[in-house]
């Protein structure tokens, strides 16, 4: 499939739910969340029509994603049943790890392709204060985990809060040092709660990173399916990567699209453009999805108006990142 401005698409973002066992200050709410009824949300069934249909369509590259997809509890299943279409070829995870310790093995088993961890902080009280309720021990033992257990390509992926220190920088970075994984620092999205969160920029992370470790040198491989551009760094295992989709737009090798756990089709993750697809995966209506689908990818913007226009006015736990 070709949106048009050319630009292939074979690569779609599921969220799986809207609940998440965190409440990150910058994504959502400490109360008062409206969640998707169960009803609402897309069955596994309704998922794998959805994703059997888009394969026989050029659609390569699954990432699965939330809300914290792990809250779900088939999700290992519908990974591992995503994995035998014909036409997949890679699955990915994004997580909260709060509990990937559990699951990391009958991840591996279920051959996941890649898996990214949110960690904003290595500060217990930090990450306490940013998840609300989370215990940071968890999210580092998930992580251990999926190293111990090889799960590949391991990311972390930190968001780049406007309080985030040179000493948290630092120590973050660290651990693409000593371990076979790679780091990103994620530019702040002005979505949802994010909006008007200070943020720190790439070049500020750049500098303290450079000032610390050594020169940062582009690394022109491609690692994932995401927007991400990464640098190595002198006696490091994993690379630095950076996602700043206001500073570093990425939009023109945008290859993607999106759906929400109640099965909203987004063409850009900034906007609120797309089509409700329940009916036509509910009633396994192939032609009615295909129309739906085509005509979502025909609208597909050029790139983000972050700046300019208000867009999807859904929390990011609602949208899927
Ligand atoms: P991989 O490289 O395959 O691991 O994918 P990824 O880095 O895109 O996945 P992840 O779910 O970890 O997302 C990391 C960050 O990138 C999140 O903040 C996402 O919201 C953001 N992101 C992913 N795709 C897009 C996109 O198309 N546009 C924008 N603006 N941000 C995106
Ligand atoms: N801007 C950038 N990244 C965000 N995330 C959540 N909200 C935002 C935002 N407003 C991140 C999460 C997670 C990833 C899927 O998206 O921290 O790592
Ligand atoms: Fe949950 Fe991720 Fe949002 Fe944090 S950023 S509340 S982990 S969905």
């Amino acid at each position: 499939m070709k949106d048009s401005f050319n630009r292939e698409i074979d690569y779609v973002r599921i969220s799986v739910t809207d609940r998440c066992d965190l409440r990150c200050t910058y994504c959502m709410p400490a109360t008062g969340i409206c969640f998707l009824q169960k009803q609402e949300v897309l069955s596994t069934n309704e998922i794998l029509f959805l994703v059997r249909k888009l394969a026989e369509h050029g659609i390569k590259k699954v990432k699965i994603t939330g809300g914290e997809p792990l809250t779900r509890r088939d999700t290992v299943g519908l990974i591992r049943s995503i994995k035998e279409i014909k036409g997949i070829e890679k699955v990915t995870l994004t997580t909260n790890g709060i509990q990937l310790e559990r699951y990391a093995e009958a991840l591996k088993e279920a051959k996941l392709d890649g898996i990214n961890i949110s960690i904003d902080t290595l500060n217990q009280d930090d990450f306490r204060e940013i998840t609300r309720v989370g215990d940071l021990k968890r999210v580092l033992a998930g992580l251990e985990k999926a190293i111990e257990v090889a799960l590949p390509n391991i990311k972390v992926n930190t968001v780049a809060r406007g309080e985030l220190t040179a000493k948290e920088i630092c120590e973050i970075a660290a651990l693409a040092k000593v371990n076979p994984i790679h780091i990103r620092f994620i530019e702040l999205m002005p979505i949802g709660l994010g909006k008007g969160c200070p943020g720190k920029t790439q070049e500020e992370i750049f500098a303290v990173l450079e000032s610390n470790y050594g020169t940062l040198v582009p690394f022109e491989q491609r690692l994932g399916n995401g927007p991400a551009s990464y640098f190595t760094l002198p006696d490091f295992n994993g690379k630095i990567g950076f996602i700043s989709a206001l500073g570093h737009c990425f939009c023109a090798e945008c290859d993607r699209i999106r759906v929400t756990a109640d099965g909203q089709l987004k063409t850009c993750l900034h906007m609120d453009d797309g089509c409700d697809l329940k009916e036509a995966l509910q009633t396994e209506n192939e032609e009615l999805l295909l129309r739906q689908i085509l005509a979502a990818i025909e609208r597909k913007p050029e790139k983000h108006h972050f700046l300019e226009t208000q867009g999807d006015s859904r929390l990011m736990s609602q949208i899927g990142g």
